[in-house]
C-alpha cells in the first residue's frame, strides 16, 4: 500500500515510522529541519520501554514530491486541515482514502469539501507521542485506534486496518462515527486545555485535587452536550475514562501543552471551543469550558511577551 502521512509531527511520525516497515510510506511536513534530519539519518522513535529504534522512511516538505497514494493519513493541527487537504488532493489516487486521526471535531467535514466525502474517513487514536527534536519522537502512550466504516468503503478499509495491524496498531472498525469522535473529544476536553494552562504532564491532573475538580466540571459539561445531541458515548463513565487516559499517558505532554511550549496556535477552538458552541446552540451552560478557552486564547495572544 502506498501511504502518505500528511503532517509528520509526533503522531504522524509514530504512525509513519511504524508503517514504513510494512508499506511504502512518504512523510510530508513543512518543518524543514525535521524533514532534513529524517532524510539524512532516518526517524528515531523512543519506545514506551525506553528502547530507541531507527526507521528509514522517506520524507519531504513538498507536496508535489509525494507519489500517488492509496491512503493519506492526516495528522496536521486542525487549523491546517484545509491546507493539508489541498496538498492531499494533488497525490491521493482517485479511488484512494484520506483518513483523519486528528483531535477535535470538524476535520472530516473540511476534508470532504476539498476531497469529496466518498474519499474521506474519520477515526480516533488513543496513542500519545511527543516530539523530542528534528527527526526524533517519543512514543508516550498507547491504546486502540478506532475507524468509522461505511458500506461504500468497507473493503478498502479492511485493507487499511490490516496494514495498520501489521504495523503494530490495534484497530477496530465502527459504524458510529459520532460516538468515536465525541468519545475522543471528551478525553481531549478533560486533558488538553488544563495541561497546557498548568504546564504539567497528563498524569499530574489526576494527582492535584483542584485540577481534578476542573477536569470533572469540564467533562460533565461536555457529557451534557453529548447527551443533548443524542450521542451514545463509547464508555459509561466519561470522567472515569478521562482519568484512565490521563493515567495511561501520565508522562506525556499533551499535544496542546506541546503547542503552548513552542508558542504555536493550539486546537482549543475545535476541542473545548466545540463544547462551548454546541452548548450555546443547545441551551446548556458550559462556564468551565468557556473559561478554559479564554485562558488558552490569552496565552496564545501573549506568547511574545511571556516572562
Ligand atoms: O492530544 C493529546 O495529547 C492526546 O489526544 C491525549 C490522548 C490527550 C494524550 O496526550
Amino acid at each position: 500500500m502506498r501511504i502518505a502521512i500528511v503532517g509528520a509531527g509526533a503522531m504522524g511520525s509514530l504512525f509513519g515510522g511504524r508503517l514504513s516497515r510494512v508499506a511504502q510510506v512518504m512523510l510530508l511536513d513543512p518543518w524543514a529541519e525535521h524533514v532534513a534530519a529524517i532524510q539524512q539519518g532516518g526517524l528515531s522513535i523512543v519506545e514506551l520501554d525506553g528502547q530507541e529504534s531507527r526507521f528509514d522512511v522517506a520524507a519531504t516538505g513538498d507536496p508535489k514530491a509525494v507519489p500517488e497514494a492509496d491512503l493519506a493519513i492526516i495528522f496536521v493541527k486542525a487549523h491546517a486541515t484545509r491546507q493539508a487537504s489541498e496538498w492531499t488532493r494533488q497525490f491521493l489516487a482517485p479511488d484512494g482514502l484520506a483518513l483523519t486521526l486528528q483531535n477535535g471535531v470538524g476535520n472530516a467535514e473540511v476534508m470532504a469539501e476539498v476531497l469529496g466525502a466518498g474519499r474521506v474517513v474519520a477515526g480516533v487514536t488513543a496513542h500519545g507521542a511527543t516530539l523530542l527534536g528534528p527527526g526524533r519522537i517519543r512514543h508516550a502512550g498507547q491504546g486502540p485506534t478506532h475507524i468509522a466504516t461505511r458500506p461504500d468503503i468497507e473493503k478498502k478499509l479492511a485493507a487499511v486496518a490490516a496494514v495498520l495491524e501489521q504495523a503494530g496498531f490495534e484497530v477496530h472498525l465502527s459504524t458510529d462515527l459520532d460516538s468515536l469522535v465525541w468519545g475522543k473529544l471528551i478525553i481531549n476536553v478533560g486533558i488538553n486545555g488544563l495541561t497546557a494552562i498548568l504546564r504539567v504532564p497528563n498524569g499530574r491532573l489526576v494527582e492535584s485535587p483542584a485540577a481534578s475538580e476542573l477536569m470533572a466540571q469540564a467533562v460533565a459539561e461536555a457529557a451534557a452536550v453529548c447527551q443533548a445531541r443524542g450521542i451514545s458515548l463509547p464508555y459509561d463513565d466519561p470522567l472515569g475514562r478521562v482519568r484512565e487516559v490521563a493515567r495511561a499517558t501520565a508522562s506525556n505532554r499533551s499535544s496542546m501543552l506541546q503547542d503552548v511550549l513552542r508558542g504555536f496556535p493550539t486546537e482549543i477552538d475545535v476541542i473545548n471551543g466545540a463544547i462551548v458552541r454546541e452548548g450555546e446552540r443547545l441551551g446548556i451552560a458550559t462556564p468551565v469550558n468557556r473559561f478554559i478557552v479564554k485562558v488558552i486564547h490569552a496565552i496564545e495572544e501573549t506568547y511574545a511577551v511571556r516572562l
